[in-house]
């Protein structure tokens, strides 16, 4: 029999970062488009917020769903930018939304439940689900669609066993959003069966195009995962939060309380002045200067023969076709390593519908970091 741990897959982002150090070191320096992480630093007034909590001392353990004062400026946020009430009771900050997604899929599913899953997809959700010893079902979508399930496929995919459906909107790695009339339509149905809609809004700040409302504005009754890695450029503080169903509060506490004790409260200290005017207009900055980086990239990538068959909508990742170029994307993605110092993620790590086809880049680096990765694929193309 195949142990639980024998069926976690190999995250190949890591294997080419991997590829990368192991280069000469004369080499020149790498230019990374392949993880989704901002080169921008963390708002000055988040550090300054840390700094004091260090000064006084009084590092402990917080309340397994966060300190008091975060959750309600989580919850007084929403009311800033969406006009929406949501009890700061309802807010559980966790550590990073990788807690707050194993925490929900723990609360929502028993061993043996189906967990309906986008493909592509964040290639870290099928392994929350089998770690929960639940069993991933990828629902397939295509570029027709966005790159998103609709209400039919989701009730096409419905089994006997399923009991929940995660959706990332934005998403990664495609940016593609789906709109709040499909998540109602959804979350409804999901319910009548007696299912939970579980809602990855991580990038929901990073529009690039018009600004995004949560998908709280139309179901209070679906989890909604949330996180401050990329909208405040804090992915080492390992901070996020969900906002929980009335129903499920209480499971997510018992299990918040066994399986982590607390989120950090360094860095819960710190969050709270995420929410700080300073703060929140410099975090406007930086998407600004996303939105700026993907018009390079994603236009510069287009020009060299990589199609698009989404554009993104948010987040900072661009989902490629290089199948004019290449029949094989992994092993596209190690030559680029290995002689041009260049890294993307292949498709294998995020779809199983032709992922030889796919790979996806990211584009969170300034502009020269961008045409200078640019100019290498040029010259890795013409070699090759
Ligand atoms: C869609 C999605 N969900 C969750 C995460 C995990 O984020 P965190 O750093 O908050 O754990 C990521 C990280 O890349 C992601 O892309």
């Amino acid at each position: 029999m195949t142990s639980r741990a024998e069926l976690i897959r190999p995250f190949y982002v890591m294997q080419i970062m991997g590829r990368a150090d192991r280069r000469p070191a004369d080499a020149p320096e790498v230019v990374s488009m392949v993880v989704g992480e901002p080169d921008f630093p963390t708002p000055a007034p988040i550090i300054r917020a840390a700094q004091r909590a260090l000064d006084d001392n009084r590092i402990r353990y917080t309340p397994a769903l966060g300190l008091e004062s975060l959750r309600q400026a989580i919850a007084q946020d929403y009311l800033d930018r969406d006009q929406l009430k949501i009890p700061a009771h309802r807010v559980a900050v966790t550590s990073g939304a990788s807690a707050g997604l194993l925490l929900s899929l723990a609360a929502v599913l028993s061993p043996g439940d189906e967990l309906l899953m986008t493909d592509p997809g964040y290639p870290c959700n099928r392994q929350f689900a089998l770690a929960v010893g639940a069993v991933p079902k990828s629902l397939a979508t295509s570029a027709d669609t966005h790159y998103q399930p609709r209400l039919e496929d989701i009730q096409r995919a419905w089994g006997p066993r399923t009991r929940a459906v995660l959706i990332a909107s934005p998403a990664n790695p495609t940016g593609a959003i789906v709109d709040l009339e499909q998540v109602q339509a959804i979350a409804q149905w999901v319910r009548s069966q007696g299912g939970w809609l579980i809602m990855d809004e991580i990038y929901l700040r990073l529009s690039l195009q018009e600004p995004l409302r949560s998908a709280l504005a139309v179901s209070n009754d679906i989890i909604s995962v949330n996180s401050f890695s990329k909208t405040y450029s804090m992915t080492g503080w390992r901070l996020g939060w969900l906002v929980v169903p009335d129903a499920l509060l209480d499971t997510i506490e018992r299990l918040a309380q066994n399986l982590f004790i607390s989120p950090p409260f360094i860095s819960q200290q710190a969050a709270i002045a995420a929410f700080s005017s300073e703060a929140r207009a410099i975090a406007d900055s930086y998407r600004d200067q996303f939105l700026r980086q993907s018009e390079v990239l994603l236009l510069g990538l287009q020009a060299l023969g990589f199609q698009l068959p989404v554009r993104p909508a948010g987040g900072f990742y661009g989902f490629f076709d290089v199948s004019s170029l290449t029949d094989d994307s992994f092993k596209f993605c190690e030559a680029l390593c290995d002689q041009q110092g260049v890294l993307m993620a292949p498709g294998l790590d995020f779809t199983d519908e032709e992922p030889q086809k796919m790979v996806r880049v990211s584009f969170p680096k300034s502009e020269p970091v961008l045409q200078e990765g640019l100019r290498r694929i040029e010259r890795f193309l013409t070699n090759s």
